[in-house]
């Protein structure tokens, strides 16, 4: 596994842009403090990111959301706070524990009839699922991230938005001899969407977990 390093000054920039700019609800506090009471890992989006993915569900007009990592639901309140009425959230998570976990804070920010929680092996519950979703986010485990891109394709249409976080996992993906658990997934997933499927970018980011980006992409 690799090591995420973030440098002091990231993490006060990060958070100087979080209070400023961003500016985080009670809802969005108590699901990082929930998670890190019931000892969940430290493994959620940054406020920055949640507040992007709250940005591209409203500048995309999304109204069918598909998440896979739902953690705590700290991403996904970012997201369901930005569906316009009737639309929904659907997010798959494997553990248990973690959705019921995410169930009590999604339901504390107001959003239990807007998100359902999926419990599961997510390949598992795609196969259940219905498109066409308007935006989906992958931020799971990394060993399936082409599985879950293909599904993004199937579920979704010309012009779906994909956002896949991680992407660049601290540089690795010159060197995925680093990380032999997740940086080759990563860097097919990559070259899935450097592909004729996607019309992808990556933007890379510097902050509290470290050097990292996401690929934002549209299924062409
Ligand atoms: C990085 S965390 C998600 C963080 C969340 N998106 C956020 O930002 O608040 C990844 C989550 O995916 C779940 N997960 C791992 N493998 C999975 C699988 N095969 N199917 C569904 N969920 C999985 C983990 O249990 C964990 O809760």
């Amino acid at each position: 596994m690799i090591e995420h390093v973030a440098h002091p000054e990231w993490i006060d920039v990060e958070r100087w842009l979080t209070e400023t700019v961003v500016k985080p609800g009670p809802e969005h506090e108590r699901a990082l403090t929930t998670a890190q009471e019931r000892g969940m890992p430290p493994i959620e989006v940054q406020p920055t990111s949640g507040k992007l993915l709250s940005l591209l569900v409203k500048i995309s007009g999304a109204r069918r959301v598909l998440e896979i990592g739902t953690l705590a639901g700290f991403s996904s309140i970012w997201m369901g706070q930005a569906l316009p009425e009737g639309g929904h959230l659907d997010t798959c998570e494997y553990l248990p524990e973690h959705a019921a976990i995410a169930r009590e804070n999604l339901a504390e920010a107001g959003l239990q009839d807007r998100v359902t929680v999926h419990v599961g092996p997510a390949l598992d519950t795609l196969a259940t699922l219905t498109g066409p979703y308007d935006l989906v986010f992958i931020d799971a485990d990394k060993q399936n991230n082409s599985h879950y891109l293909q599904w993004a394709v199937r579920l979704g249409r010309p012009g779906t938005v994909v956002v896949l976080d991680n992407a660049v996992w601290e540089g690795a993906l010159l060197e995925p001899e680093r990380d032999p658990a997740n940086a080759p997934s990563i860097v097919e997933s990559l070259e899935l969407l450097g592909g004729p499927l996607f019309d992808a970018t990556v933007v890379q980011t510097a902050g509290s977990k470290g050097w990292d980006g996401f690929a934002l992409a549209i299924v062409r």
